[in-house]
């Protein structure tokens, strides 16, 4: 008898959220409003009061975050090549440059000592990418970017609940953006946050996200500038009141299958696992690296495999500077070794809230029998 099908990814959504969407659905008031205002009162509480905005996406709040800084046209960002499209995106959709510097092994985090090898007096911002597991020296990055008068902006997409030093991602520091999408920590359908430091800067995002507006004392309406449309519905918003509501008991199951998979995970020569060593990090995704180039099966066999298994597994991420838009900006491959080692072989294994350990098991046990042949 064929397993369950197992996705990669998969949000919980409990009977207590079909009533509250359902109410706001008959409440005559699906847009934006009161329950956005609620949502974002309840994630800047998260992040220590900073001022918090919902958009439409992370992927827009990486876009409005960049407008905010005044990042265009000459403007350079020093970014991982191991990231999510979406860092690489919107810096070139701004008009500035991304330059790619290369990430660390195991964590993924972005190379520091790179990073400042790559400043020049173009450079605006520093964008690095949070992953699962370990983040990026954070004391060590801040003290960088005051060093060279740089902003950062932090690609907090995956690390909703880490902390640094007992602090959240987002409570701290310069601008972070989160998302929201089902495959992550919580979800709001789609959606993202951005959270800044500047009570000034967050109402520049409130113009960022809706045309440019700028509302007048005598009623009528002004548009400062020409900006695009990131506004959450409350239908979205609701939901994600509810998912905020449960988030800790999400990431304390998604904590424990991670241990699970540190116990159970098949001893196979050259593999790499994530870093577990640092306290009070979320596990969105669980990556492993397998080492196809000695194996018999190559990664697309190995994945059909699982497949086959009911077992579904995710690439998290291809190399920004071997895609077709990296490639244009000049990079090649040999460039950036460990990010391209990434994109070479890694497999990102089902974890969600919704799975049990017996699902980890089931996971581990398919990967020990595939590679064995
Ligand atoms: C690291 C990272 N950053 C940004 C994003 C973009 O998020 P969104 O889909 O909310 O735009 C993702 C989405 O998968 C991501 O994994």
């Amino acid at each position: 008898m064929q397993a369950s099908p197992l996705n990669f990814a998969q949000p919980v959504l409990d009977a207590q959220t079909i009533q509250d969407v359902s109410a706001v659905l008959q409440s005559n008031w699906i847009a934006t409003g009161p329950k956005v205002a609620a949502l974002e009162a309840a994630l800047s509480a998260r992040f220590g009061g900073r001022p918090t905005r919902l958009l439409t996406s992370a992927t827009g709040a990486m876009e409005v975050a960049l407008r905010v800084c005044g990042i265009g046209p000459g403007d350079e960002v020093i970014t991982s090549a191991q990231s999510f499209f979406s860092t690489m995106n919107m810096i070139v959709k701004v008009g500035a440059r991304p330059v790619f510097v290369d990430c660390v092994l195991p964590s993924r985090a972005i190379d520091l000592a790179q990073v400042e090898a790559a400043i020049t007096p173009r450079s605006k911002a520093i964008m690095p990418t949070h992953f699962p597991g370990s983040l990026v020296d954070m004391d060590a990055l801040y003290a960088l970017a005051r060093r060279h008068g740089l902003r950062v902006i932090e690609d907090a997409a995956l690390v909703q609940g880490s902390c640094w030093n007992g602090q959240a991602v987002g409570g701290f520091g310069d601008i972070a953006t989160f998302s929201f999408h089902p495959n992550k920590n919580m979800t709001t359908i789609e959606g993202g946050a951005i959270v800044l430091a500047s009570e000034d800067e967050a109402k520049r995002v409130d113009i960022e996200r809706f045309h440019g507006i700028a509302r007048l004392p005598d009623g009528t309406r002004d548009v400062v500038a020409a900006c695009g449309k990131f506004n959450m519905s409350d239908v979205s918003a609701a939901i994600g009141l509810r998912q905020l509501a449960q988030l800790d008991g999400f990431l304390a199951t998604r904590a424990a299958l991670v241990a699970r998979y540190f116990e159970r995970f098949p001893a196979i020569a050259g593999a790499m696992l994530p870093p577990r060593g640092m306290a009070r990090q979320s596990w969105n995704m669980f990556c492993v690296m397998l080492p196809f180039e000695t194996m018999a099966l190559d990664r697309k066999q190995v994945r059909d495999a699982l497949q086959q298994r009911g077992i579904a597994t995710g690439i998290s991420y291809e190399a920004l500077h071997t895609t077709t838009l990296g490639r244009g900006l000049g990079y090649a491959e040999g460039d950036f070794p460990n990010a391209e080692r990434v994109g070479r072989q890694t497999v990102t294994l089902p974890l969600h809230a919704a799975m049990t350990a017996a699902d980890v098991d089931r996971v581990c046990a398919a990967v020990a029998q595939i590679v064995a042949g």
